[in-house]
């Protein structure tokens, strides 16, 4: 199967009461792990890209990774695995241009730090050129607290999707989809200590999403795809094992997975993950280089690490996304 655009999933995905998963990809272990969760839950698949990731890797080799997963997929499962190659918070237009040109299927123009009319005009301008090559765009409204590459958001200087926004935004970009903020963020440490509460074990609970807005813009924008950035949970127990094996990750904390459930039940359609799928791996190479010092073979511990993406991709698909035997 060629690669696919995101609309017939997201069609499904909205009246299906479920989302996608959008995995960030850098090295073939990744690539492969996140493949086979998903071949093994016929589960459609987004395989994203940020603009480090390509500087990382390169783009030929990102997309030649993700052509020999799927191929794979067809020879070695016989599962025609339906995939969208997508640009994770693309920052101009010329970058959104040379991924629409090297073969994405699907881009994001962040343009959600800049004011609401130069969004519009960025985001319409990457529209116009996207749709003239079968590709769809994702923008944003509203902006995230955390990291993503260089861009760095402090919680103070985040705000939430203002409802009253969304539809004028989505008329005038001619946007596919819409990643809006209600309260999740980038990265491993979503939430400060004064932020949360605790729970009777002394725990902390971070505060919950802002479902009243999620249903204020799905009310205005009805049958519309909506997105959420920073969705990883940051499971305690990988953190356990990164922090009892030589790491130092205090304090991480993530987005409680029955919130991401209750949202892919309702207007959510893409769900994005990466910080977790570090966290999986760092715990368990760490974990393998504690429990064998004598491996130096890459594959024995980057094996492991590819086994944990597995696991994780395989859990969310099921447990947080509800997509899987949706391919
Ligand atoms: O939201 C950003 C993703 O986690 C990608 O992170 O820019 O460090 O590759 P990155
Ligand atoms: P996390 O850092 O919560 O995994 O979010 C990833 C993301 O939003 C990529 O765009
Ligand atoms: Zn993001």
């Amino acid at each position: 199967m060629p690669l696919v655009t995101t609309k017939e999933m997201f069609k499904k995905a909205y009246h299906g009461g479920y989302a996608i998963g959008a995995f960030n990809v850098n090295n073939m272990e990744i690539i492969q792990g996140i493949a086979d969760a998903a071949i093994e839950e016929h589960a459609p698949l987004i395989l994203q890209v940020s603009k480090g990731a390509r500087a990382y890797a390169k783009h030929v080799y990102l997309m030649k990774l993700i052509e020999a997963a799927i191929e794979d997929a067809e020879q070695n499962a016989g599962f025609a695995l339906p995939v969208a190659v997508h640009l994770d918070h693309g920052d101009s237009f010329e970058l959104c241009k040379s991924c629409i040109d090297g073969g994405f299927t699907s881009v994001m123009i962040d343009a959600s730090s800049k004011s609401f009319e130069d969004n519009i005009a960025l985001s319409k301008q990457v529209v116009d050129y996207a749709h003239d090559h079968g590709v769809v765009v994702e923008a944003e409204l509203g902006t995230l607290a955390g990291v993503e590459d260089e861009v760095k958001v402090k919680s103070e200087d985040s705000s939430y999707t203002r409802p009253e926004d969304v539809e004028e935004f989505v008329t005038r970009t001619g946007v596919d989809s819409l990643a809006i903020a209600i309260g999740t963020s980038h990265g491993a440490y979503k939430f400060t200590a004064a932020q949360c509460t605790r729970d009777e074990r002394g725990i902390l609970v971070p505060p919950p999403l802002r479902f009243d807005i999620l249903e204020e813009v799905a009310k205005r924008l009805p049958e519309f795809p909506i997105v959420l950035h920073g969705a990883s949970s940051v499971p305690q127990e990988f953190v356990k094992i990164i922090n009892e094996n030589g790491g130092k990750m205090p304090d991480a904390i993530g987005i409680p997975e029955e919130q991401l459930r209750k949202a892919a039940k309702m207007a959510v359609c893409k769900i994005n993950i990466d910080s977790d799928l570090r966290v999986a791996m760092t715990a368990s190479i760490r974990q393998h280089f504690n429990d064998h010092p004598e491996h130096f073979d890459p594959r024995q511990y980057l094996g492991d690490g590819r086994t944990a993406i597995k696991k994780m991709v395989q859990h969310k698909i099921v447990d947080v996304l509800g997509c899987n035997n949706k391919a």
